[in-house]
């Protein structure tokens, strides 16, 4: 029984299977976020537990703000993809996942996720601090300091109509070895009317400065920036993290 329920795990390290969420349509999260919002439920069952606040934040956001090297992900330039491998994907999967990728919308009239991808107005970017440490002073600093807590760091700017669609990440695997089940997100910046949800912790009280725990492999969640404003967080990975995958015979 217990081998059996491991080989099961094993290949959900592999792919997620998105189906329905709570027995409803996945673009239904929003919708109702009353009813699946559990506050019972806390740390690491509620895939997302605050972890720490950063008092520098302002001074990250200027750089955020001055920076004009952004990677876009609706650029398909294999360069430019290169850029965003730090997240533990491969240079193929970064590239099949640009090929790949729709860009939505939030309506929030008809409290819908609607395709705009044929607008070709790409609203999310991304830039590797460490690649570009002059643009970054005090983001690079605050990421030395902290080497002991957090790696990979990537920014992730999401610009005024952006949206993430629910969604949960599949685990990424190399040979017997997980590519860490947990991230931080820092929020540099978090425009008013912006909102960040995880199930089953409901909405995400994000502040600018505060760092979350985020359990993004178990835990549907999605963002909306339906605000005139770009917003910035940092992804990054727990250091020195290891999980391995069970051996079954
Ligand atoms: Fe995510």
């Amino acid at each position: 029984m217990e081998q059996n329920s491991s080989l099961a795990d094993q290949e959900d390290y592999v792919k997620k299977d998105m189906g329905p969420f709570q027995g409803r349509p996945l673009e239904d999260f929003w919708n109702y976020i009353d009813e699946w919002t559990d506050k019972s439920i806390i740390g690491r069952d509620a895939h997302a537990e605050y972890h720490d606040h950063v008092p520098n934040h302002e001074e990250m956001y200027q750089e955020c703000l001055n920076f004009d090297e952004w990677a876009w992900e609706g650029d398909r330039d294999a360069s430019n993809a290169a850029r965003i491998t730090g997240t533990g994907q491969s240079f193929e999967e970064v590239l099949n996942r640009f090929a790949n990728n729709r860009i939505m919308r939030w309506n929030e009239e008809k409290k819908i996720f609607e395709d705009v991808t044929h607008l070709r107005q790409w609203p999310r970017a991304f830039a590797i601090p460490y690649e570009y440490p002059e643009s970054f002073p005090t983001i690079c600093k605050f990421l030395d300091e902290n080497k002991h807590q957090y790696t990979k760091p990537v920014i992730s700017r999401m610009g005024p109509g952006a949206v993430i669609i629910p969604h949960r990440h599949n685990l990424i695997r190399r040979e017997n070895r997980i590519l860490g089940r947990m991230l931080y997100n820092m929020c540099i910046n978090f425009p008013e009317g912006c909102k960040f949800a995880m199930h089953p912790f409901g909405v995400i009280p994000y502040k600018a400065g505060d760092i979350y725990r985020l359990w993004v492999h178990e835990g549907v969640h999605s963002v909306i920036n339906n605000t005139d404003k770009d917003r910035f967080h940092i992804m990054l990975r727990p250091a020195n993290y290891r999980e391995y995958v069970p051996e079954v015979s």
